[in-house]
């Protein structure tokens, strides 16, 4: 619930009430509660993929897209994630390439602390829901090769490994 409080017209303060989010934790802690089970965290990593892949649908994006963001909670067999820092949640009509791989850029350090270095790439594929065909996967882990090397120079090495299988 989101509300403010104005005098004659003009904001003077606005307030968001959120609730306590009980037994979900941030990403890598999550993924990486479940010892050494790698298929639970290829699971993890696959929803997130999806999950982000949806925001990004909604016409929503992350100016932070780091994992203290986003929240994770296990529902039965299911997963539930929440991104949490709506203060740096944007709205666009479309949201463009170049901030989803931005998000996408961001993550992927996180993603690296539980899925090993060959799996991070398979995070852009389950976003983009399979590799993509002839030349397009390759423009896009350049982009995003470019992108990293701007934010975060891991990014480049482990890209640049999986290029060259
Ligand atoms: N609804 C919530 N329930 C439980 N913990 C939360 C909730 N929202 C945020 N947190 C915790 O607080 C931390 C900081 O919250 P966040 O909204 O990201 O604020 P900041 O602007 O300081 O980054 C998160 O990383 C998360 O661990
Ligand atoms: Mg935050």
């Amino acid at each position: 619930m989101a509300f403010e409080t104005r005098t004659l017209g003009a904001v003077r303060a606005s307030y968001i009430v959120c609730e306590s989010l009980r037994d979900a934790r941030i990403l890598s802690r999550f993924a990486l509660a479940g010892g050494r089970n790698f298929r639970r965290r290829k699971w993890i990593s696959r929803r997130l993929a999806r999950e982000l892949r949806r925001l990004h649908e909604a016409g929503l994006y992350s100016g932070d897209m780091q994992e203290t963001n986003l929240m994770l909670a296990a529902e039965g067999d299911e997963i539930m994630i929440y991104f949490v820092d709506l203060e740096d949640l944007r709205r666009a009509t479309r949201v463009s390439e170049g901030r989803r791989l931005r998000n996408l850029v961001h993550l992927d350090r996180s993603i690296g602390r539980f899925v090993p270095r060959s799996q991070r790439l398979r995070f852009l594929y389950n976003y983009l829901g399979g590799k993509p065909a002839g030349d397009e996967a390759r423009r896009l882990v350049r982009r995003l090769i470019a992108l990293g090397a701007r934010t975060e120079p891991q990014i480049v090495r482990a890209s640049r490994i999986a290029l060259s299988h």
